[in-house]
């Protein structure tokens, strides 16, 4: 699939089959992940692939309770969560250089994207969920003392197609020359 067209046509995907997803695909897309750029390089990103069905139920219940991807994070044959090592993007000689802070949100979202566009490339359902308690799932996966838990994915075949979503029109987003000015 073309990238541009990846890019378009995926959607969040909230409901999947059992199919068993072959271990080739799951290299592909840990792999578009792995070359997703970061700050210096510093790579912080770390992903636990869940396949056990115990842990997958452990990990939905630490959703928000109105979470609408429930079901997906306890049924699909996958859930990728991404970790990152904190302290490293965004920093140069131990200090942070700029206003933000740690970085780490926007590297793993860089190779989380690059993930669920790989996966949607083979055809693979994804959806990025990141409104649950983090520190029960850093409980329940033994995510060690500096390293935060950011987000997680079901992955797997879809046993629906996701909801036509809508973006703002570029008129609304891109400003020329100063900020506001159309
Ligand atoms: C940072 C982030 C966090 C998200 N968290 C959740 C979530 O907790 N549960 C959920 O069902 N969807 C979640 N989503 C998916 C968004 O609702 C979805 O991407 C958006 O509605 C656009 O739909 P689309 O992905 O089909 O284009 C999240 C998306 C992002 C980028």
């Amino acid at each position: 699939m073309e990238v541009f067209e990846a890019i378009k046509t995926r959607r969040s995907i909230r409901s999947y089959t059992s199919e068993a997803i072959p271990q080739d695909e799951i290299s592909v897309v840990l792999e578009a992940a792995r070359w997703a750029p970061s700050w210096a390089n510093t790579q912080c990103r770390r992903f636990v692939v869940v396949q056990n069905s115990e842990t997958k139920a452990k990990l939905a219940d630490a959703l928000t309770s109105w979470n609408p991807a429930y079901k997906a994070v306890k049924e699909a044959p996958i859930v990728i969560v991404a970790c990152a090592e904190l302290g490293k993007s965004g920093f140069y000689q131990g200090e942070t250089v700029t206003d933000k802070g740690d970085w780490y949100m926007f590297d793993v979202a860089l190779a989380m994207q690059n993930l669920t566009l790989a996966a949607h490339s083979l055809g693979l359902g994804t959806v990025h969920v990141g409104a649950f308690d983090a520190q029960k799932v850093a409980q329940i996966l033994n995510v060690p003392e500096g390293v935060a838990v950011v987000e997680m994915t079901p992955l797997g075949h879809p046993a629906k197609e996701g909801k036509t979503t809508k973006r703002k029109e570029l008129s609304e987003l891109v400003f020329h020359e100063s900020y506001g000015q159309k």
